[in-house]
């Protein structure tokens, strides 16, 4: 990990940021949980941090078995949660509310089209099931991983979620990555099986899914034997006879009664595959119960659920908050949830906004990207709509701005809403730093203060926490919590040097006898008067692009795979939307084009790019030069290169470098 950067131009304005939103009286009067509540419940979580979540998960999850160990730290920083108990994810999200909720709204479906579809419990319970017994009768057993490359729909929750009920462990990829980066994650996965769709509609397309899947596979996953596609757009698509099954084909001759396989907590639910700062994505590894637990529980706490909400997380499944606020959250508690397939701005600027209003949405959770890309659009977008049934609004995935939030809390909250702001990653499986917002007051631009049973602190470059109120340094969290990665998917050395490697002397046995190491997350955070945190960004290479990550190693490497490029170097710069832009240096080999031919080469890397990994990686600018700026052994200056695609002043001493006289050249003088 390198050296921990100082904020920066916009984060520094986030530290002067003042202002504090209490909960409006209103909503206070409903809350689920209130100050009081909270401070109660981070009592009961203080006094017996363990306790507390097996409580939780005795009351908020269904068990088959019920279990006696609550936490096994003996192979820590492997902890293993609720180990002798025996559940099942789809049981908890589905079966547990037929009696009570069977023609309750689950999902609440739009098209990019306009095409509505409502699934209640019932029907979605009958659709998993017979997706679970056709994948029973493909072969696929407990432990088999499917990967899953579907538009964002409620087909690609079933598939998740029948997946869960026979124990196989799910996949999902992005739609949008490209097939290159769908082939390097099935085969890492050892995938027996895909699931996917003829195509999904964006901004009035078709992305060909289909055949990003006949791609993938064309070479090296031989263990793919079957490839289930649901027929969505309807276009003409490949077929692989004796490997390729449509959907409703497989589906039509299938119960819609499937027992479920009863797992251990432990059993890996999912892998998803995500960006770190070395090498390829890492397969992340939720286990079944504890994941399921947090999920649940900060739904409610975070979301305040009621009975009657409509509840709509924009995220699509293909991230890890797809996976816990649209395919298990949401269920899990039994609440209806929204799903929109298509883009924000289709037809109109007002497609979000209309949503809102035709499916009653009430509770409405997104990035801070798409947040800055409609505030861009104009007031009289969310102007056109009834917007009156929403009570609740929340961000996640990246700092939100000031301005943005402040947009949001008066155009869309009136002034009246409490917006929630999530800090978490795709390795904690649930938020873990979080406002609860009938129970504390909002500060813009802050995620505020880590939820009841989570305990995190700001730690110095040696893993020494500040022992100052207002601090700045590494978040880690100090304590497992139950819905924390297990591994790295075939890379335990790899999960245990990147999240415990770096401050490994600072382990201890707390009071209650559990083994403690600090988690580390990756990111910078400044701790003000108040306790409150206020992400300052990743301390590592990785970029978080429109809330997305992704490492600058991967950008690099797809570049230097094209045959022109001799070396690569990217850096992320700040995008007024996006949060973070891709900035890549490029060295050709041969001369250094200019004016059209380079024009032209940026294309061509761009597109490459975008074949390799997929459209958010695609560098937004790409410079060229005769060299890269190195120290004399040889490391590249990142840190200057940041300067540079800032368009900062260099203050940096370049007297060390290997070629200053680069310099001018890389700042396109
Ligand atoms: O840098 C933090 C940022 O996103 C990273 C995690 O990315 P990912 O695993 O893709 O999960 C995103 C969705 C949970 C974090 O290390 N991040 C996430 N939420 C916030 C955030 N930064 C600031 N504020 C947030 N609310």
């Amino acid at each position: 990990m390198s050296q921990m950067q100082a904020p920066q131009g916009a984060m520094k304005s986030v530290l002067h940021e003042q202002r504090a939103f209490p909960p409006h009286a209103d909503f206070v009067a409903k809350t689920r949980i209130d100050a009081a509540r909270l401070d109660a419940m981070r009592a009961e979580a203080a006094a017996d941090p363990v306790g507390f979540w097996a409580e939780l998960a005795r009351k908020h999850l269904a068990w088959q078995t019920p279990f006696t160990q609550a936490l096994d730290d003996s192979a820590a920083p492997n902890y293993r949660w609720f180990v002798d108990g025996r559940t099942n994810a789809s049981v908890n999200c589905l079966d547990r509310h037929l009696g009570t909720r069977g023609d309750k709204p689950a999902i609440r479906f739009e098209g990019e089209g306009g095409d509505v579809r409502i699934w209640t419990y019932r029907e979605l319970h009958a659709e998993v099931c017979r997706l679970a017994n056709g994948l029973k009768s493909l072969g696929i057993a407990k432990g088999d991983r499917v990967v899953i490359y579907m538009p964002h729909s409620p087909e690609a929750v079933i598939a998740m979620q029948a997946c869960a009920r026979i124990g196989a462990i799910h996949s999902v990829v992005f739609g949008g990555f490209s097939s290159s980066s769908l082939r390097d994650r099935v085969i890492d996965a050892g995938a027996r099986l895909v699931i996917t769709a003829d195509g999904g509609w964006r901004a009035g397309n078709i992305v060909e899914l289909k055949k990003a899947v006949d791609e993938a596979l064309s070479s090296g996953c031989e263990a793919v034997g079957k490839v289930i596609v649901f027929k969505r757009t309807a276009q003409a698509v490949g077929w692989k006879q004796g490997r390729d099954l449509w959907w409703h084909e497989l589906l039509a001759t299938q119960s819609a009664q499937c027992e479920p396989e009863w797992v251990e907590a432990e059993h890996p639910l999912f892998l998803l595959y995500t960006s770190g700062s070395t090498g390829k994505p890492k397969g992340v590894q939720h286990a079944t119960g504890g994941y399921l637990l947090n999920a649940t529980v900060t739904s409610l706490w975070v979301f305040d659920y009621q009975d009657s909400d409509v509840f709509w997380c924009t995220a699509d499944v293909g991230w890890i908050t797809g996976h816990s606020y649209v395919a298990y959250g949401p269920l899990s508690n039994g609440v209806t949830m929204m799903i929109y397939e298509g883009a924000p701005t289709v037809p109109d600027a007002g497609r979000f906004w209309k949503i809102c209003q035709d499916h009653g949405v009430t509770i409405f959770y997104t990035a801070p990207t798409a947040i800055r890309a409609l505030m861009k659009l104009g007031e009289e977008w969310p102007a056109k709509y009834d917007l009156s049934r929403l009570r609740l609004l929340g961000s996640v995935g990246e700092p939100i701005n000031p301005e943005a939030w402040i947009w949001y809390h008066r155009v869309i909250g009136k002034e009246k809403l409490p917006i929630i702001d999530t800090w978490w990653q795709t390795e904690t499986g649930a938020a873990m730093i979080s406002p609860l917002p009938g129970a504390m007051p909002a500060k813009p631009g802050s995620c505020t203060q880590a939820l009841p049973g989570i305990f995190v602190d700001v730690v110095d470059e040696a893993g020494v926490s500040i022992p100052s109120q207002e601090a700045s340094g590494y978040l880690v969290i100090t304590h497992p919590w139950p819905s924390m990665l297990r591994t790295v998917w075939g890379d335990n050395d790899r999960y245990v040097k990147t999240y415990f490697g770096q401050f490994a002397d600072r382990q201890w046995t707390d009071e209650h006898g559990t083994r403690r190491m600090l988690y580390v997350a990756g990111d910078s955070v400044h701790r003000d008067a108040d306790g409150y945190h206020w992400i300052l960004g990743r301390v590592d290479d990785v970029l978080n692009v429109s809330g997305h990550r992704l490492g600058t190693m991967e950008v690099e490497s797809a570049l230097v795979s094209h045959p022109r490029v001799a070396e690569a170097a990217v850096v992320g710069r700040p995008h007024e939307v996006k949060g973070e832009a891709v900035f890549a240096f490029v060295v050709c080999k041969g001369p250094r084009p200019e004016g059209e031919e380079a024009a032209s080469l940026a294309k061509e890397l761009r597109e490459h790019v975008g074949k390799q990994i997929g459209a958010i990686a695609k560098p937004d600018d790409v410079r060229f030069a005769d060299n890269l700026p190195k120290t004399r052994s040889g490391k590249i200056m990142r840190r200057l290169l940041r300067s540079i695609a800032k368009g900062e002043e260099i203050t940096q001493d370049i007297s060390t470098l290997e070629n200053p006289g680069i310099v001018a050249q890389l700042q396109g003088r």
